[in-house]
């Protein structure tokens, strides 16, 4: 169990601590109050309400659909539970696209799910965007490595960042995001050493999904952990429900697993 358990709700600095003391972050992402709540008294960090959404709530092919409108009532249904974890909220497809977009999408998320920072695929090209974010008082998480979003583009859920050429810019834009003002990066499909790179290169937390055990935190999507998303379960999640029994005890055992390093193992992570 986290140190930061009871103290009052987590912050960015505490994440930030966190990160300097060699603390790990746990995630998880949650779409309504009653599993919010469960998280939250597990003493789970970091509640991402995740565009992931679309395919374990709406049971659609992609998260591309999802839109601002209905991420804004999952993040309100996930905060009106919410005492001690840090809320993060995605930013849907296209809707940072364009400055005005970016400005206008992240003041009603901010304001109307009362999310603490908002996370944001496909910015390694759009620093202007992070940037005016954050100087407006909009704290960011840059999404980078597989970027679900982009997947028609990609071709497929694939690990990111293998060729040397890719692994150097990967480090580049985590460099550069840092330097516009972001707050934590999300490293989703990434060779752990990579990801350790990374990792090691900024200052500011970075989490990881199937990115490896030495990342300053993992996340989960809530739905793998207890074994009930459709399709393919990825490689990178694990069941813990499936030697837990109940709710509770798989998201306690993915807190301490976290905590003391053992998840992810090599079972789960990529070279
Ligand atoms: O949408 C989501 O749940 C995510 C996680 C997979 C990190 O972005």
């Amino acid at each position: 169990m986290s140190q930061y358990k009871k103290q009052t709700k987590i912050n960015l600095s505490t994440l930030k601590t966190m990160k300097e003391k060699g603390e790990k972050i746990t995630c998880l992402t949650a779409y309504d109050a009653s599993f919010a709540e469960v998280l939250d008294e597990q003493g789970i960090d970091v509640v991402l309400v995740g565009d992931s959404l679309g395919m374990v709530i709406q049971g659609r092919q992609t998260t591309i659909p999802v839109t601002v409108d209905e991420i804004i009532y999952h993040g309100k249904a996930v905060n009106r539970t919410l005492k001690h974890a840090l809320l993060m909220v995605d930013m849907p497809f296209m809707s940072t696209a364009t400055l005005d977009l970016a400005l206008a999408n992240a003041t009603r998320v901010m304001q109307q799910t009362g999310a603490q920072i908002i996370k944001l695929e496909g910015v390694s090209h759009q620093l202007k965007i992070v940037e005016a974010l954050t100087e407006s008082g909009v704290p960011v998480c840059a999404h980078l490595g597989l970027q679900p979003q982009s997947v028609h583009k990609l071709g497929g859920y694939k690990v990111q960042g293998r060729s040397d050429k890719d692994a150097q810019n990967m480090i580049q834009s985590a460099l550069d995001l840092e330097a516009v003002g972001a707050d934590c990066l999300l490293l989703e499909c990434v060779p752990t050493n990579l990801a350790k790179q990374i990792t090691d290169a900024v200052k500011i937390p970075v989490i990881g999904i199937g990115a490896g055990v030495d990342t300053d935190g993992q996340i989960l999507v809530l739905y793998d952990l207890i074994g009930i998303s459709t399709g393919k379960i990825p490689k990178f999640s694990k069941n813990y429900l499936a030697t837990k029994g109940s709710i509770q005890g798989a998201v306690a055992e993915y807190i301490t697993e976290v905590k003391n390093k053992t998840f992810p193992s090599e079972d789960h992570t990529f070279n």
